[in-house]
């Protein structure tokens, strides 16, 4: 029988996104799956029953959502009411942030619910395309920047009219991580003069590349933690952070502050005397304000006016953006549900690498974190940022032993004795000329390996170069091979410069596909 997936509509106060959308929902039968959503769990974002009943969903009450389906899926954590209500053994699939919701791991382990937290998926390349934090931080830094807009009395562009000039909007942001360098992209498309800061120095690059001046202090100390991550600063270096931005207070009109440490309380960057510098008119969007705020006069969800400085502290920047948001989180699920087994080997997979770490309550227990790899960090074009965000420190160990040697195991102990046997028959009967050959390959594939694995996300771009010129070397080695006969060396120089020739044109495809992204234009996809 196919796995049925529920959609129930969102009931935290002004969420208006929906975890499914009508060609979601069709992506999700073509994997094999059936789903059933909430009457009306769509309208808020612009989504209408009839459009999900042509994709193939079933509408269905509250009721039979939570109780009859095998697996929910969902924006925000449920509340103790509906986990309550949720089938024996299901799987639920949202925001589930247990830190925050006092007595629902209680009801999850109770119901022996697994239930996958989307905040704890890992950011590592291969998750990127189901890390719903990252798809609707992205959203939240544009809509932070047109959030300013709505409060600020002026251009953020430079003006010439004949009824008057005004130079441009000055916009500081504060910390460059994913929703930091949206807010860049879109001041810098509205024409705003941006400067940034961040305590990883490794943003610097993205920030330029977006044309906004990347700010400095004087303390010598860097903000990237183990794996190239962002981490706790000293008291000194906060202290310098916030003269520099005492000084800039004075210059800019608007900020927006993003800075956070994964797992942490957001810091206090910018206190009350720094507010006070401002010029009136001036905004401050605080996009930490759910975690505490950047500013010390935030209030989340409201717009405090101080002596003329407005300070936003909304906590539903992407919800604002409802239809969009909707449709970027649905894709996110549809590809985490596909990590899954899709509809017909569907199954919450301990051993995935993905998975695991999102599984907080399994089989009636709570599963600790699994033990923190330091992830590969990830290149960052703009608005697609990244800094690992290690689980909340709350669960309780689990009773089970979920380490015990796996077939997986097995077969790379397999794998392995098969590579001393071959390795054996080729020193015994293959000639001297090949086997130094062989010598030479496996070094270069080791060191190559070894040297690609430890670039830096910063060098991703001209590694890019360094290995198209070496594909280059490969094509005109491999044509040098290319004799008249239908020899060894003949086929394998012709299969190196179809490798290289792919490896050169992807290259060169994949970079035009991202540049399209970030031009503006008709041709372009039009901006972050
Ligand atoms: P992120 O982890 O990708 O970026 C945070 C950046 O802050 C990192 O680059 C880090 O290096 C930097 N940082 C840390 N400490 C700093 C300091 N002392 N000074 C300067 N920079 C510092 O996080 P992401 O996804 O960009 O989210 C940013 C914030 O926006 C988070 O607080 C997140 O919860 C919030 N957010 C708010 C939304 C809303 O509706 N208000 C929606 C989405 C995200």
């Amino acid at each position: 029988m196919a796995i049925r997936i529920g959609v129930p509509t969102e009931t935290a106060h002004g969420e208006r996104r929906v975890a499914a959308t009508p060609e979601s929902v069709k992506k999700l039968r073509e994997l094999g799956f059936e789903v059933q959503i909430e009457r009306g769990a769509g309208l808020p974002s612009g989504f209408s029953d009839d459009a999900f009943a042509q994709a193939g969903a079933a509408l269905v009450d509250r009721d039979a959502v939570w109780k009859a389906s095998d697996v929910i899926v969902k924006v925000r954590p449920p509340s103790l009411e509906e986990a309550k209500s949720a089938r024996e053994g299901a799987t639920l699939i949202s925001l589930v942030q247990p830190e925050r919701h006092p007595g629902l791991t209680e009801v999850m382990t109770s119901l022996k619910l697994a239930a996958v937290a989307l905040e704890r998926i890992p950011r590592i390349t291969r998750a990127q395309k189901m890390d719903v934090l990252s798809s609707m931080a992205n959203l939240a830094g544009y809509r932070a920047v047109i959030e300013a807009a709505q409060h600020y009395q002026g251009f953020f562009g430079p003006q010439m009219t004949a009824a008057g000039a005004t130079p441009p909007a000055k916009v500081l942001v504060i910390g460059a991580g994913v929703a930091g360098l949206a807010a860049i992209a879109t001041a810098r498309a509205l024409g705003a003069e941006v400067r940034a800061f961040d305590t990883r120095s490794a943003t610097r690059e993205q920030v330029q590349s977006l044309g906004a001046t990347f700010l400095t202090v004087d303390v010598a100390e860097s903000g990237e933690g183990a794996g190239g991550y962002a981490k706790q600063m000293s008291q000194a270096f906060i202290e310098a952070e916030m003269a520099l931005f005492s000084r800039q207070a004075e210059e800019v009109n608007i900020i927006i502050s993003t800075a956070l440490v994964p797992g942490a309380k957001a810091p206090v960057l910018l206190p009350k005397d720094v507010v006070e510098r401002l010029k009136p008119g001036s905004v401050i969007v605080d996009m930490a304000a759910e975690q505490g705020g950047n500013c010390a006069l935030t209030q989340p969800d409201q717009v405090v006016d101080w002596n003329g400085v407005r300070i936003i502290g909304f906590t539903d920047l992407a919800s604002r953006m409802a239809e969009t948001a909707s449709r970027f989180f649905a894709n996110n699920i549809v590809h985490l549900l596909q990590e899954m087994g899709g509809g017909t080997g569907f199954r919450v997979d301990l051993e995935n690498d993905v998975v695991r770490p999102a599984v907080v309550t399994y089989g009636g227990e709570v599963l600790p974190p699994p033990p923190r790899k330091d992830p590969t960090p990830l290149a960052k074009p703009a608005g697609q940022a990244r800094t690992a965000r290690p689980p909340p420190p709350e669960a309780k160990p689990a009773q089970k032993d979920i380490h015990k040697p796996t077939r997986r195991g097995w077969g790379y102990n397999l794998f392995g004795m098969l590579v001393v046997g071959l390795l054996f028959v080729l020193g015994r009967f293959a000639p001297n000329d090949f086997l130094q050959h062989l010598v030479v390959f496996v070094l270069a594939c080791f060191v190559g390996w070894q040297v690609i694995w430890s670039v830096t996300p910063a060098l991703h771009t001209p590694l890019m170069s360094v290995t198209n010129a070496i594909s280059g070397i490969i094509i005109i080695g491999g044509l040098l091979q290319i004799g008249a006969g239908l020899d060894m060396a003949t086929v394998l120089g012709v299969l190196a410069v179809l490798f290289a020739a792919i490896n050169v044109c992807g290259g060169f495809l994949v970079t035009q596909r991202m540049l399209k992204m970030f031009r503006r234009g008709p041709e372009g996809g039009g901006g972050a």
